[in-house]
Order: structure tokens, then sequence, then C-alpha cells
């Protein structure tokens, strides 16, 4: 297992406000290094912000017009500032000067940025930057012991050479260190710093230009999986066939088709991964060849040639650096040993066994499960697929710490 650290980003939303100051230039490598994460970031410059950097640069940069004036009827037509303090997951306000940093403590509102920090539910974090003994002045040092106490986060100042020529600590952190410290805040939950490869949804293997052979999955227990996991803090990376269901919020999804499709895209992903689960209903065969056209239907019987696809979750089990690997296992009798049996020919950690054929299953909106790993077993009573995904997560991650544990000693 990897002990990468990778806290997604994806789809938080984060509301950067710029104050007046010389390390403002540095703030388009922030704001690129946040996109890049995944976030949305919305810029709020106060007014004299943009004497140290341009709007344009950050508008091209976010895809989000700026925003500086608290009356502004364009802006505010389209997202009103009390809006716009609850969409923020996270403030973060680089470089904070002096100025900002004493009239946030304050609880001035006289610029939209200030009115937005005393608006809103969401965590505050400012990066100071001023010179060495502006940061050092008692009002700089009250101001902060303040706003320290009130649950702003102070991220910095680092030390060293400022603007002015002055040695001491009053510099902004770097861009990299400020993404690092939003990855701090976002990582919660039990899978917080861990990625997950999740297949979902069934796979289509085509017969002709118009036809496949295909499967009744409707990808619900998978995107629940992914639901659930996202909730708890994980990186989900959703391979997923064809459903109509929606792309569950911050997920990254790969969407592929047949079970060749999905091997590769499985293979390429799983590598750093820290879980792997195999949710997919993969088809077990594929039409050796496919006919470009429609087939005629001139012949009374017509035989088609299958043959047999990968296994993606054995192919992921037998990795020498594997993630923990969590399969299905749809059965219409003999649950416990089929699933047992498939558990150790597949090599994998964990199997989700459940009866198929009685209302359960596929396309249905409720399941239950028996999970077994080495040595444990445990029945998941029939529910709604998103409550037993919430349970089948916590056992993974049980696993998962006690494999760790073993692993350590
Ligand atoms: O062998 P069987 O299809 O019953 O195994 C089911 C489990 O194996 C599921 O977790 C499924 O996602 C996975 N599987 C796979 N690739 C296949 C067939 C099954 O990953 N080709």
């Amino acid at each position: 297992m990897t002990s990468r650290v990778s806290v997604h980003l994806r789809s938080r939303r984060i509301l950067l406000g710029i104050t007046a100051g010389i390390a403002a230039y540095k703030v388009a490598g922030l704001a690129r290094l946040l996109v890049s994460a995944g976030a949305e970031v919305q810029v709020v410059m106060t007014p004299s912000a943009g004497e140290f950097i341009g709007a344009m640069t950050l508008q091209a940069i976010t895809g989000r017009p700026v925003r500086e004036a608290i009356f502004d009827a364009q802006h505010e037509a389209a997202m009103g500032h009390i809006e716009l303090a609850r969409w923020a997951e996270l403030v973060l306000v680089a470089p904070a000067s002096a100025d900002f940093l004493a009239r946030l403590c304050a609880g001035m509102a006289d610029t939209l940025l200030h009115t937005l920090c005393l608006a809103t539910d969401a965590p505050i974090a400012v990066a100071p930057a001023m010179n060495v003994r502006m940061w050092a002045n008692p009002a700089s040092r009250a101001n902060m012991k303040v706003l320290g106490e009130r649950g702003v986060m102070i991220w910095g100042p680092a030390s060293g050479e400022q603007a002015c020529g002055e040695q001491g600590p009053g510099r902004m952190l770097e861009p990299e260190a400020l993404l690092e410290k939003v990855r701090q805040v976002f990582a919660s939950g039990r899978f917080a710093g861990r990625r997950v490869v999740l297949t979902a949804g069934p796979t289509r293997e085509p017969v002709d230009a118009v036809r496949f052979v295909g499967n009744r999955s409707s990808g619900k227990m998978g995107y629940a999986i992914g639901e659930a996991l996202l909730r708890e803090g994980a990186d989900v990376t959703l391979v997923s066939g064809p459903v109509a269901l929606p792309v569950p919020a911050g997920a990254r999804v790969v969407s592929v088709e047949t079970a060749l499709e999905m091997h590769r895209a499985t293979l390429a992903e799983v590598a750093d991964a820290d879980l792997f689960v195999a949710c997919a209903a993969v088809a077990d065969y594929r039409p050796v060849s496919t006919a470009s056209q429609k087939i005629k239907k001139d012949a009374d019987t017509l035989t088609l040639e299958l043959v047999r696809n990968p296994d993606i979750l054995r192919d992921v089990a037998a990795m020498p650096e594997r993630p923990f690997c969590v399969g299905f296992a749809a059965e219409t009798e003999r649950l416990e040993a089929y699933a047992e049996a498939k558990r150790r020919a597949k090599g994998v950690d964990m199997i989700a066994a459940n009866q198929v054929g009685r209302q359960q299953g596929f396309e249905a909106d409720e399941n239950a499960l028996l999970v077994l790993w080495e040595g444990g077993r445990t029945r998941l009573p029939q529910q709604a697929k998103t409550r037993l995904a919430e349970q089948l997560i916590s056992l993974i991650a049980e696993r998962m710490d006690a494999q760790t544990t073993t692993q350590d000693t």
C-alpha cells in the first residue's frame, strides 16, 4: 500500500481574498495550483489590491469574474454577497495585509471581502504578509491573538528577506505551502488522504454497429459506495460503464463501455491507489469479432462466438504493490460457499456477496450483503444501497486499518 497523501480538492469551493501587498503577484500561482487540484476558486479583491495584480489574470486562471465592489449590480444579480459568503467552503486571504487584518479584527464591513468574512460560516484562513516591524508591532500582535482565539487560521508568515530589504518574519508563505495547508483543512473523514479506484455499472460488448451484449447493472451500488467514500474524504476515481446516474460531486469519472476498456482504464488508474473496489458487473465474455455494419436478419439462426474477458479484479489483486482489494459476488445459490471460493480464487482482501434474483441486487434500490474477509464475516441486512454503502466502507476502513497495523508490527 502506498503512503501518498492525496486529499482531493475537486469541487471544493474556495473564496480567495487578495489584499494590497507586494506578495499579491504570487497569488496567480496559488490560484492556478488550486484550480489544477480541482477546486472552484472565486477571487475577491480589496479595492487597492488591483494595484498589485490584474483582475483579468485571475479571471483567466479561475474562469470566474473577480469580485471587488460591495454594491455591484451586475455581479450581485448573479450571486449576491450573502450567497457568496454561503457558497464558500473556505475563505483564504492571501496576502493578508496589516490593514486588512486590523479591520477583520474590528469586525468592519467596508469592503466586499470584509463583509464576506463577517457573513460566512466557512473557516477563514489568512496568510499575513507585511514588513517585519509591522508584524512585530504590538497592535498587530494583539490583532493576531484575537483572530487566533476566534478560530481564524493564521498561516505563516515565513521569515526571510523582504521586498523592503529587511530580514525577518513577514513574508507570505509560498503558494505550494499554502496549497498544502488548504489540503489539510479538507483532510477529514476516515478515508482522508486515501486514493480509491472504483469500478461501477455494466459493460457493453459490441456485436455490430448498433447492438451489444450487456447486463442489467444500474451502477447504483457502485455510485453509492463512491459517494460514501467521498463523504469520508477519499480521493475517488470512478471507472464507470454506461449508467443513467449523476456524477458524484468531487469524483473523477473515467467513462468506458467495454470490459477491455474498463480493464485498461482501471490498470492505468490503480497504480498508486490505496483501495480498489470492483463493483462493476463486467461482462464475462465478448463477441470474438464485431461487425462494422448492422447484421441483417437473413438467416433463421445466428451464432455468436464469444471469448473470455480479462478479470479486472484478479489482475489488480495480482499486482505486486497492490491496493486493498474489495470484490463483489452476485450469487443465486450457496451464497457463502461460492463467495468464499471467489475471494480465495481472486486473491482479494474482502468480498461482499449478495443473493440475486429475488427483488435484490441488480437495478433495485435496496440490497443486503454478506461480507467476508480472511478470518471474519459479517452480515449487513437488507436496506437502501446508500445506507449499505456507508456500512460497507466502514468495514473496509476497519480492515484496512487492521492490515496496516499488522504490517507495522
Ligand atoms: O467472477 P465474478 O464475475 O462473479 O466476480 C465478481 C467480482 O469480480 C466483482 O467484484 C466484479 O466487479 C469483478 N470482476 C472483474 N472483472 C471481470 C469479472 C468480474 O473485475 N472480468
